[in-house]
């Protein structure tokens, strides 16, 4: 894992803007994977854009409007009404790796997303 200092330096350096960015990327993706799109409900797709961007603003060093709105983020238990296999972990990386570069994010700060964004992926498999 990154240190933390790195970890909550990203959303200072490219603001909520970039991370938004990254996670539109991301969905823009998902209703058309054949793994990950029927796992997401696709009439709450915007919704769950929101969560997502809200939760990375938050972990990575901006405002904790996920906190308020969601609570505390227990991400594995979160993810435990969704088969979260091997095969699933590396789609998601897949798909949030393409949305990084689509992103033109800093090679810098991508490299920090990324290590953290894969290492939590692994965490949460969880069949
Ligand atoms: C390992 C592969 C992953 C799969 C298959 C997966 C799948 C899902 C699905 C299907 C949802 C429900 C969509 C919604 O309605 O919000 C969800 C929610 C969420 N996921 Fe993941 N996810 C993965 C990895 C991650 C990672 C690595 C993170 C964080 C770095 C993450 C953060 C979240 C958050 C914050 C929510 C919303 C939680 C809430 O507030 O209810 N997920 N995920």
């Amino acid at each position: 894992m990154p240190d933390e200092a790195a970890i909550s330096s990203v959303c200072p350096t490219i603001g909520e803007a970039g991370i938004a960015r990254v996670v539109a990327a991301f969905y823009r993706q998902v209703p058309t994977d054949d793994l990950l799109g029927p796992m997401y409900p696709p009439h709450e797709l915007a919704e769950a854009e929101a969560r997502l961007r809200d939760f990375l603003i938050f972990r990575f060093g901006g405002s904790d409007r996920y906190l308020h709105q969601r609570g505390h983020p227990r991400l594995r238990m979160r993810h435990a009404p969704f088969v979260v296999s091997q095969a699933a972990r590396d789609r998601w990386v897949m798909l949030m790796d393409r949305a990084l570069t689509d992103a033109e994010i800093p090679p810098a700060t991508q490299a920090i997303m990324q290590e953290f964004l894969h290492q939590t992926a692994t965490m949460l498999i969880n069949s």
